[in-house]
């Protein structure tokens, strides 16, 4: 009888975006999408798809924008951080953790550097996409460190003098690589979640959320 629509936040392009998609059609929730359109409706169910920038999905469901969102654990834990600092609401609900986008964010030395062990980086410049998630493991760890805030291009920055060491994304290990810098310390390891909005949805949405979890935990029992 209710004809409100479940909103889901997917990564618009990256990588995380084509399995996310994969994920939900294999749950049955088909999709036309335009690739230059920021939202897509479902043509089998009451569902909408925000396609975004992965970095802004958990603050949409911690802020209840959208209902649910698939999202990297890195980036969920660095909102998640953030936002306790400053006061503002972070709640969310995991649902599931999901088999792909595999990852750890590591800190990356260059290569002629003779690196012993931790207490290197006291005195250091890390050049990183996640102040907070590497200031809590630094400050666990002991070492005093000043992070240097980058939204991208995190792996340039110690050739071009801002840093001397990066904390970034490793997946293959192909960017460090290419990039004269060697991985040394683990520590975060990701893989995608898909988490629910803290307030309660209405109970159509709720049984649809219910529905679609089933079926997705059919999708990844047969791929087991
Ligand atoms: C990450 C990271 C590197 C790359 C590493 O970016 O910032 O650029 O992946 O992968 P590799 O070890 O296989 O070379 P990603 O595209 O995940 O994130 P972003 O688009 O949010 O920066
Ligand atoms: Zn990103
Ligand atoms: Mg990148």
């Amino acid at each position: 009888m209710s004809n409100e629509r479940l909103t889901i936040a997917v990564q618009k392009s990256g990588r995380l975006s084509k399995e996310s998609m994969k994920l939900l059609e294999a749950c049955g929730v088909k999709f036309n999408l335009h690739e230059a359109r920021l939202m897509a409706h479902s043509t089998s169910h009451p569902v909408d798809l925000l396609r975004v920038r992965d970095d802004d999905i958990p603050g949409l469901v911690m802020d209840g924008v959208v209902d649910l969102g698939l999202v990297g654990e890195n980036v969920l834990e660095e909102e998640r951080l953030e936002r306790a600092i400053k006061q503002q609401a972070n709640g969310f609900t995991q649902l599931r953790r999901l088999d792909f986008g595999f990852c750890r964010l590591s800190v990356a030395v260059p290569k002629e550097e003779n690196y012993q062990g931790l207490q290197d980086l006291n005195g250091k410049k890390i050049a990183t996409t996640y102040p907070r998630i590497l200031e809590s493991y630094l400050k666990k760890q002991g070492v005093n460190a000043r992070t240097v805030m980058l939204t991208g291009s995190v792996e340039v920055a110690p050739r071009a003098g801002l840093a001397d060491a990066i904390c970034d994304l490793v997946s293959t290990g192909a960017t460090l690589e290419a990039n004269g810098l060697v991985e040394q310390e683990v520590i975060f390891r990701s893989q995608v979640q898909i988490i629910q909005r803290a307030e309660a949805l209405s109970e159509s949405k709720q049984a649809l959320v219910d529905k679609l979890l089933t079926r997705l935990d059919g999708v990844q029992l047969a791929k087991e």
